[in-house]
């Protein structure tokens, strides 16, 4: 069973793409799926489109289609956490979908009723990108919370707000869909996450001038990933 590796915008796994051996591309739904090997794992690599419909869907296809082992959800996201910066990267503890509201029926702000608040990450996947993001010079690598939601944020209130009310470290569009549909099929799944602006004024410039720059960061620990898993699987064999 291959690994499945995600992204929003092709840019954002460019990199990875470069460095794999393509043996098959198909399309299905308007999503581009390749499929073939990278440092030796097989692997699917896809890019779904921005927002929560777009990646869940691609996930489910993953899932079904290609019946992938997990899913590396990987790409950029806006700062929330103060201690963190451009070029940072966080690593899903677990990641909330902000923009759920069914509070009028008594469900704490971004619950699904009859689901959880926050999609937990798969704590071996963290712990290797963890482990992988220690090669990274001068790259901080932290744990912390996703907050996914269906816009851009270029607010400093609203990052405010989100801030305070989730208690989220980078903020993005696709993350916590990837968590719910990896939740509903017992899927494990982690999100690597660079910080491509600070989700203020100054965001919608950042994100465009520093997207394939900054995009590299991530895609060089998913790599390292790909090698760590590599190395547990050799070990595990013995
Ligand atoms: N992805 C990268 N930056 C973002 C932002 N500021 N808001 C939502 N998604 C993002």
């Amino acid at each position: 069973m291959a690994i499945g590796i995600m992204s929003a915008l092709v840019e954002e796994i460019a990199y990875l793409l470069e460095k794999m051996e393509v043996k098959q591309k198909e399309t299905i739904a308007q999503k581009h799926f390749y499929i073939g090997t990278i440092e030796k794992e097989e692997v699917i690599l896809c890019y779904s489109g921005v927002g929560k419909v777009n990646a869940s869907m691609t996930t489910q296809l993953l899932i079904d289609h290609f019946h992938v082992r997990f899913v590396i959800l990987t790409g950029t996201a806006g700062l929330l956490n103060p201690n963190l910066k451009t070029g940072d990267i966080v690593v899903s503890e677990d990641a909330v979908e902000y923009d759920v509201d069914f509070t009028p029926l008594g469900y704490p702000l971004g619950e699904i009723p009859g689901l959880p608040l926050a999609y937990q990450a798969n704590p071996l996947l963290i712990k290797i990108a963890l482990q992988a993001g220690k090669g990274l010079k001068g790259i901080k690598v932290k744990k912390g919370r996703i907050l996914s939601g269906d816009q851009f944020i270029a607010s400093e209130q609203i990052k405010k707000e989100l801030r305070e009310t989730f208690k989220g470290d980078v903020v993005e569009a696709e993350g916590a869909a990837v968590g719910e549909v990896c939740y509903l099929n017992k899927v494990p799944f982690v999100v690597v996450r660079v910080i491509s602006d600070e989700a203020d004024a100054t965001a919608p410039t950042d994100f465009q001038e520093l997207l394939e720059e900054v995009s590299i960061h991530a895609q060089l620990l998913v790599l390292r990933m790909l090698k760590g898993i590599r190395a547990l699987k050799a070990k595990n064999k013995k």
